[in-house]
């Protein structure tokens, strides 16, 4: 052991911290609430945000800081969320919109794919670029901050209902998703809000669910892409529904406080998840920074903070700093991405709660009727990349003997609900929450957005049988149900290809008795029955499947009459020219399934949905699988025999070769320099005037009703209903005096010494077959030890070859890559097992390996 360390330790133990430790003989070690820029923030575009955030929030007075902090209400304005104004300053409130997949309740935008068929790419470019498109898209519509990307839920159970909002259950892959998609958000001058932080990973019971997780696989899993977007300098952050440990997310001293903004140096803002705030001081001590929708708390204030934070600010439960902190993050966050000043942002164009042009600006209170959509079109060409994306995502499960790609078949059947049109329209279903009514091309819920158009297979594949001269069997099936009607059409034709689908959403809606979760991974719509009816007529089977994450295969594809089957989960508005791409070889798949099948039982995934709580008023969960979720439990299990196809699987039309790995060691110790000292103390800006009369609205101000205002009700003293009581909280909580800082803390993300690069790794790739073709080399590294997985993803490239061509990819592997969280030290350690390098074409078909040697000062152990 080094002497800092020793040094780091001996400070830990001093102040006993034991992280989350709410035992009343050891401090809270998630308070106080660390402030801005206390961190030594090395990203210089925070630093140049924060000067102007300190400029403009200094002039403010107290009720116009809370104004940006605190939702107006639900519909209370034009946005899904919107925070009050300055009007002295000519600052509008800002304008939150839900995200994650196109611009929801609008028109003129674009539906992209969802966030798993981005995972599912694997490519870092087309994640960047939808990023840039959404931002763009968001922009357009006067949007400020736009509701994603998602990576909560991760994916700890595949029935989870939001599984599909986000980048799939593995961190790394998830982490790279979130920084790029989000680089490309705010280079657009749109805040990005990484959201649902954190555990939220099922939607039963979600607002009351205490998940219980330990230290260790917090950080190593559900915390990991959240670091990332930490570290590519995501303005906002959106804390969850569920309790972690006992404590809701947002006012979880632990998760906010601790990890968040000392442990990874967040700068930006904290905003609720709609009604996840339960309380006025354990919201403002425990983190929260923005409240959203802001109404919902008892009289005479409507509003959890609004007017009952001005009360807790002047009676100092809440200390001035920590309001101030609150406003300087988020005016950070948005001077981070706006370019140019304040006076040039753009105009709020449409309202999210009417499609007609003249509406209400404040429709809560169905006031002031005026122009309120103008229907902006901001899809631009974006077209072209979501079918690039929408083809790039299909992955390509099965394909016997050359059935796919097709050439001009001269004839083929087109078999599903799934393949068709919806009869209504794409939109017919409010956010989408129906299922049955033809093809499916997003989940349900509030990740939504309305479809411009719907390009169905079907009526892709029909433009293309027109240019082949293909005979069409189609029209005589329109049910899946209707298992007479297919047999003839599928005897008929060379190729028979059915269309199944299963849909997931919010648990809001319920759709085919599923409350947002997914009660079973079995498809739905009876097409099971369909698909082996139509594979009993016709040996040539191609079976294209439309789902939020894993089904249920191992039947479908033992029958040796489907000859093909593919994923295309969630393509969004290019779904029929996307697949047809694949389909006729346009695209060779490059997909490779971002999470693992398992052939024939749900119980293969080991982590399970809760669904029957014993209390049901107060669930509690155990994530007592740890680290183990997905490939990594499939792997250490009895499932992994059993696995059907492992993550990372996909095929493609030509096959590639690995060979010639090297493996280079920097010259850097394994160990990095712990941040060390104290913070600054608590800075304050401007000042609070003490006369309560100085914070009542105006004379002759005439409020609407139920809009949330920052004022104090009466000048003649306190009136809030249930403001908390302070005495619940230890002294620490509002102590803004010099804080010693975390040892793995040190700038966005987390120590800088975490992402220094200690290995490159080369290997070369050839296409040894006949057509030009991508190839998704993936690493994966055994950490070593009896509680590490087999191993864990740890890179992956996207190589594009021309047949007979070969080429060199480069892997770095961090110092991050390669530690453990070690939960006494509070520190990522590289532990001195033995670790062990694969590359290959997914977990399960491991092409390379090689033993990584020991970093520099350290030896591994015999
Ligand atoms: C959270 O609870 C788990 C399980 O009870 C425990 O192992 C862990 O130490 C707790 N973590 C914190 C930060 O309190
Ligand atoms: C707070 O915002 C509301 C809504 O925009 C506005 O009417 C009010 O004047 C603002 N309050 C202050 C103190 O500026
Ligand atoms: C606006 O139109 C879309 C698409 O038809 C529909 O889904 C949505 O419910 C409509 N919104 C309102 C507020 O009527
Ligand atoms: C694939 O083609 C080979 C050679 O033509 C043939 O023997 C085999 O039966 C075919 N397999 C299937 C599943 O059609
Ligand atoms: C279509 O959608 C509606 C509304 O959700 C639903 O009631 C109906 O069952 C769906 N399916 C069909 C086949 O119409
Ligand atoms: C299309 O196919 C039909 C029947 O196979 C054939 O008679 C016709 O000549 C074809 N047309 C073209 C343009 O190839
Ligand atoms: C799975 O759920 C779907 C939708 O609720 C239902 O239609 C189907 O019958 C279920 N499958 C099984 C095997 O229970
Ligand atoms: C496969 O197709 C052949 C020929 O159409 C048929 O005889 C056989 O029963 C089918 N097999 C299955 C499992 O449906
Ligand atoms: C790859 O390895 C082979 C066999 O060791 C060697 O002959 C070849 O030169 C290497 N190719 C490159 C580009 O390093
Ligand atoms: C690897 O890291 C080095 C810096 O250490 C960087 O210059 C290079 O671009 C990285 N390469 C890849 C493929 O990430
Ligand atoms: C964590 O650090 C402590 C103190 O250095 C050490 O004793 C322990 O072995 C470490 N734990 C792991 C899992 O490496």
């Amino acid at each position: 052991m080094t002497s800092t360390k020793a040094l780091v330790l001996g400070f830990l133990s001093a102040l006993s911290l034991s992280p989350g430790g709410h035992a009343a003989d050891t401090p809270f070690l998630g308070f106080p609430s660390p402030w801005a820029a206390a961190t030594d923030n090395s990203d210089p575009s925070w630093a140049a945000a924060y000067a102007k955030a300190i400029d403009f929030v200094s002039d403010l007075t107290l009720t116009e800081k809370i104004n940006l902090t605190t939702g107006t209400g639900w519909e209370a304005d034009r946005c899904i969320g919107n925070t009050g104004s300055v009007p002295r300053l000519g600052f509008r409130g800002f304008c939150l919109e839900d995200g994650p997949l196109g611009v929801r309740y609008t028109q003129n935008n674009s539906a992209f794919p969802a966030g798993i068929n981005v995972a599912a790419t694997f490519s870092r470019r087309l994640m960047r670029l939808r990023g840039e498109a959404l931002g763009a898209e968001f922009r357009g519509k006067g949007i400020d901050v736009m509701l994603g990307p998602v990576s909560g839920p991760l994916g700890r159970t595949p029935q989870g209902g939001r599984y599909w909002e986000g980048f799939g259950p593995d961190p790394y892959l998830a982490g790279v998703a979130m920084a790029e998609s989000i680089r490309g958000i705010q280079s657009r001058g749109v805040v990005a809000c990484a959201k649902h932080y954190i555990l939220n990973e099922q939607e039963m019971y979600r607002g009351i669910i205490d998940v219980r997780i330990d230290d260790r696989t917090m950080h190593e899993l559900y915390l990991w892409p959240f670091a990332d977007a930490v570290r590519a300098g995501v303005g906002s952050i959106m804390c969850s529904y569920n309790k972690i440990n006992g404590t809701y997310a947002c006012e979880n001293e632990w998760t906010s406080n601790y990890l968040l903004k000392n442990e990874l140096g967040f700068q930006g803002f904290v905003m609720s998840d709609w009604g996840a705030q339960h309380t006025t001081l354990g919201s403002a001590l425990g983190g929260l920074d923005m409240a959203m929708p802001g109404d919902g708390g008892p009289s005479p204030y409507q509003s959890l903070w609004g007017g009952a934070l001005a009360e807790a600010v002047l009676k100092g439960d809440v200390p001035q700093w920590r309001l101030d902190d609150m406003v300087i993050r988020i005016m950070a966050a948005y001077f981070k991405v706006h370019t140019g000043d304040y006076s040039s942002r753009p105009d709020i164009n449409f309202s999210a709660w009417t499609n007609q042009t003249i509406g209400p600006l404040h429709p809560s209170s169905n006031q002031s009727f005026t122009v309120v959509n103008e229907f902006i079109d901001v899809q631009s060409d974006h077209a072209s990349l979501i079918r690039e994306i929408g083809a790039k995502s299909i992955v390509l499960l099965k394909n016997v003997n050359n059935t796919l790609p097709l050439s001009k078949p001269s004839s083929i059947a087109i078999i599903g609900e799934d393949a068709r049109d919806p009869p209504g329209g794409p939109n017919a279903c409010p956010d989408r929450g129906c299922f049955g009514n033809g093809t499916v091309a997003m989940g349900y819920g509030s990740g939504t957005a309305d479809f411009p158009y719907l390009v169905s297979p079907a009526n892709a594949l029909l433009a293309q049988a027109e240019l082949d001269n293909t005979t069409v069997f189609f029209d005589a099936i329109s049910s899946n149900y209707d298992l007479t009607a297919v047999e003839p059409a599928a005897s008929s034709a060379d190729v028979a290809i059915v269309f199944a689908a299963v849909t997931s959403g919010e648990g809001y809606l319920t759709v085919a008795d599923n409350a947002g979760d997914r009660r079973n991974l079995t498809l739905w719509g009876n097409a099971e029955a369909l698909i082996a009816a139509v594979a009993r007529r016709n040996p040539n089977t191609v079976v294209v499947l439309h789902t939020p994450g894993p089904v249920l295969l191992a039947e479908i594809n033992a029958n040796p009459n489907v000859t093909a089957i593919l994923w295309a989960g969630f393509p969004g508005q290019e779904s029929g020219n996307a697949l047809t791409d694949v389909l006729y070889g346009r695209v060779n798949p490059q997909g490779r399934s971002p999470f693992t099948w398992a052939g024939e039982s749900e119980a293969d995934y080991g982590a399970g949905l809760l669904d029957d709580a014993e209390n049901p008023a107060q669930p509690t969960q155990a994530f007592s699988e740890g680290v183990l979720i997905d490939y990594r439990w499939f792997q250490e299990s009895g499932a992994k025999a059993r696995t059907l196809f492992p993550f990372g699987f996909g095929l493609s039309y030509t096959s590639f070769r690995y060979s010639n790995l090297t493996v280079a060691r920097a010259n850097v110790s394994g160990d990095y320099e712990p941040a060390e000292g104290v913070t600054a103390p608590a800075p304050t800006y401007g000042v609070v005037e003490e006369e309560l009369e100085k914070h009542v609205a105006p004379q002759g101000f005439k409020r609407i009703w139920p809009y949330v205002y920052s004022w104090l009700n009466s000048s003649e003293g306190f009136v809030a209903g249930r403001p908390g009581n302070i005495s619940d909280f230890p002294p620490e909580a509002r102590n803004g005096s010099a804080q010693p800082v975390l040892p793995a803390s040190g700038a966005s993300g987390g120590n800088p010494g975490l992402y220094e690069v200690l290995y490159t790794l080369t290997a070369l790739i050839t296409n040894e077959g006949k057509v030009k073709g991508t190839e998704i080399p993936q690493l994966f590294v055994q950490l070593g030890g009896q509680d590490n997985p087999w191993g864990i993803l740890r890179g992956f490239d996207e190589v594009e070859l021309e047949p007979g061509e070969t080429k060199m990819v480069t892997f770095n592997l961090t110092r991050r890559d390669v530690s453990n969280w070690n939960t006494t030290t509070q520190r990522w350690e590289i532990t001195d097992w033995a670790k062990t390098i694969f590359v290959g074409q997914n977990v399960r078909d491991i092409r390379l390996n090689a033993t990584l040697p020991a970093p520099q000062g350290m030896s591994w152990r015999r």
